[in-house]
């Protein structure tokens, strides 16, 4: 493992958890487990945030009470109230406490046809409500094997991300979607070198506003992978799914921060 621990100034990184529709019967717990764990000298080096569904988001919120760790949805509609059944809309995702989005994640692309303009509109609707959007992208295997990984990933950074980003209201996370949920990582220079193309791309559209989003990577972080791949260049933390699960993997994840100056 690699020992290098310098973060980016000025962005303080985060720690995602994305319950996917997972945390049924035993969400209370895994909440009281992350609240003790995450102690002071922790909470000064990352944030922390989890997005159980939405149906158990407000007990969720609650249950956090005044912990600092924030709460969020995995998905919202572009609209703010209406005929749309099923739906979550952004300010109800205020209204059960949460202060962040997921928009995008590949298994919404994929599960529910979302185009980059379908994902940019619900960016636009968590900025309407307040939200922060996290704003996911990545590319798929073959993609990858094909070379066309900066291309996707520029494409969709033009498609997802709204004008009007900055480092208060948006958070990319960028997460190979041959990597979600497969025990797969990319090599540690692939993970830079996309990491890299995403600042220079937030910088050249955004400005300051650019070199200060965070960027998380996400898929596959474990307790054992997180040290080298969040002293990564430009890894501003991680969007966690299966590791999420369990309170002492996810807080073994926040644990790569503690020694980072
Ligand atoms: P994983 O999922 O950590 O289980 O690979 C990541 C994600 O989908 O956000």
């Amino acid at each position: 493992m690699k020992e290098i621990v310098t973060m980016t100034p000025d962005i303080t990184p985060i720690v995602a958890g994305n319950w996917k529709m997972n945390g049924s019967g035993n969400s209370q717990s895994m909440v009281r487990e992350l609240v003790e764990g995450f102690d002071t000298e922790l909470r000064q080096k990352v944030d922390m945030a989890i997005f159980p569904p939405a149906i158990l988001l407000e007990r969720v919120s609650n249950w956090l009470g005044d912990a600092t760790i924030a709460s969020g949805a995995q998905d919202c509609h572009a609209n703010a109230s209406g005929a749309h059944t099923g739906d979550t809309a952004a300010e109800m995702i205020v209204d059960a406490g949460g202060s962040m989005v997921l928009v995008g994640h590949s298994e919404r692309r994929v599960d529910h046809n979302e185009s980059n303009k379908i994902v940019a509109t619900k960016a636009e609707a968590a900025w309407r409500a307040g939200l922060v959007a996290f704003v996911c992208i990545g590319e798929l295997e073959a993609e990858r094997r094909s070379g066309n990984t900066l291309d996707v990933l520029a494409e969709q950074l033009a498609g997802s991300v709204p004008d009007g980003a900055n480092a208060a209201n948006t958070v990319v996370a960028y997460e190979p979607v041959w990597a979600i949920g497969t025990g797969l990582v990319p090599e540690a220079s692939d993970v830079e070198e996309a990491h890299a193309f995403i600042r220079k791309q937030l910088v050249e559209r955004f400005g300051n506003g650019g070199a200060t989003m965070r960027i998380l990577y996400g898929g596959s972080v474990k307790p054992g992978n997180a040290g080298e791949l969040m002293a990564i260049k430009n890894v501003d933390g991680a969007l966690v799914g299966g590791a999420s699960l369990k309170s002492e993997d996810f807080l073994g994840i926040c644990e790569a921060y503690r020694n980072m100056t």
